[in-house]
């Protein structure tokens, strides 16, 4: 493994405080965005993150790979996603005839800043063997310029997909990407890039949350660093959390992810304790970019159609290859997928 750029991601966190809207006002809001999807013959997509009242009125609520494979599919007229914006981009890229909206357009990622697309350009220029892996988490130009994509859910299927004879470069994720090479024994290049808010989970503090529920298993996303990752009883991408814990005879689960996975979670195994898992430095641990989008910002953005994603047709062209080649090994049993 070679570090080729520094992470300059982290910042002070900038949490964003959420009053709770008064109850009155959260059902009239609701209804009146159920209404407005009605009208634009719409589809609202939530990633597992989004606050607890967005991924109440969702017509989906999953991970990155659930949420591409449902953009693809879709036969509404608008599409409503509530994610980042990484996520949304590549809803419009696969549906560039389409409207694609999001609450927020400043709703970011750490992952996506790493890796601007001239410096990965730069990169692959110094070596014409590489076959760039390129987790999902990264702009339209950064996929682009990618030989595949991948999730969290199917990266170590993608990457045992990977021809044999190319030097595999993994960007921009390297948590993510270390995991990937002890699962599929592949050695690859990593970007040096992590998110902010995944590497808040240190090793210390899930050890002393574990000596406190010392029955529950802990579930780990893989952009944990490894100190975390290597404690885990399950590391996986947030759908697979829901997977994990319905099946676990556990009556307790400590969860190393973002805060939003906790709401999915008591509602889809209701009898079952969630603990989230400690965090060192910040206050929380939400992502302060999944937390840009509100209940409010969501019936704005479909009263006004804005913010919408704009990419150029050349953009689309070309990023769209890496996403439908990650689509259709995702859609193969194991064994075809090689
Ligand atoms: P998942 O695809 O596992 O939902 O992860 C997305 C993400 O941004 C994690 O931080
Ligand atoms: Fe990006 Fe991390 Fe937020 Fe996921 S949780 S969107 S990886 S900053």
């Amino acid at each position: 493994m070679i570090d080729v750029l520094e992470n300059k991601s982290r910042s002070d966190a900038d949490f964003v405080t959420r009053k709770p809207l008064p109850p009155e006002r959260l059902d009239a809001l609701s209804r009146d965005i159920l209404t407005r999807k009605k009208e634009l013959n719409a589809i609202i997509l939530a990633h597992n993150y989004q606050v607890p009242e967005i991924q109440d009125v969702a017509d989906f609520v999953g991970d990155s790979l659930g949420l591409s494979q449902q953009a693809a599919k879709t036969n509404a007229d608008v599409i409503v996603f509530c994610g980042v914006h990484f996520m949304a981009e590549t809803a419009k890229i696969l549906n560039p005839n389409k409207i694609v909206i999001l609450p927020d357009k400043d709703a970011g990622c750490s992952l996506e800043e790493s890796c601007p697309a001239p410096k990965l350009k730069a990169l692959q220029d110094t070596n014409p063997n590489f076959y760039t892996v390129t987790y999902i988490n990264c702009s339209a130009e950064v996929k682009a310029l990618s030989d595949v994509i991948c999730t969290s859910g199917n990266a170590v299927k993608i990457v045992n997909a990977a021809p044999k004879d190319r030097d595999l470069l993994f960007v921009p994720d390297e948590n993510l990407g270390a995991w990937v090479m002890e699962q599929t024994g592949r050695p690859m290049t990593l970007w040096r890039g992590s998110c902010y808010a995944h590497v808040e989970f240190t090793h210390a503090g899930i050890v002393r949350i574990r000596q406190e529920f010392p029955e529950a298993p802990l579930v780990a996303h893989p952009e944990c660093v490894k100190a975390v990752r290597m404690l885990a009883d399950e590391v996986c991408s947030t759908e697979k959390m829901v997977d994990f814990c319905k099946r676990s005879p556990a009556k307790a689960i400590i969860i190393a992810t973002e805060a939003g996975m906790i709401h999915r979670l008591r509602k889809e195994c209701p009898d079952k304790r969630f603990i989230p898992a400690p965090v060192a430095n910040c206050r929380c641990n939400e992502c302060k970019f999944m937390k840009m989008n509100t209940l409010e910002k969501l019936y704005d953005c479909m009263v006004n159609l804005e913010p919408r994603i704009e990419l150029s047709e050349e953009i689309i062209r070309r990023a769209r290859l890496p996403i439908e080649r990650m689509l259709e090994i995702s859609s193969k049993p194991l064994e075809n997928a090689g």
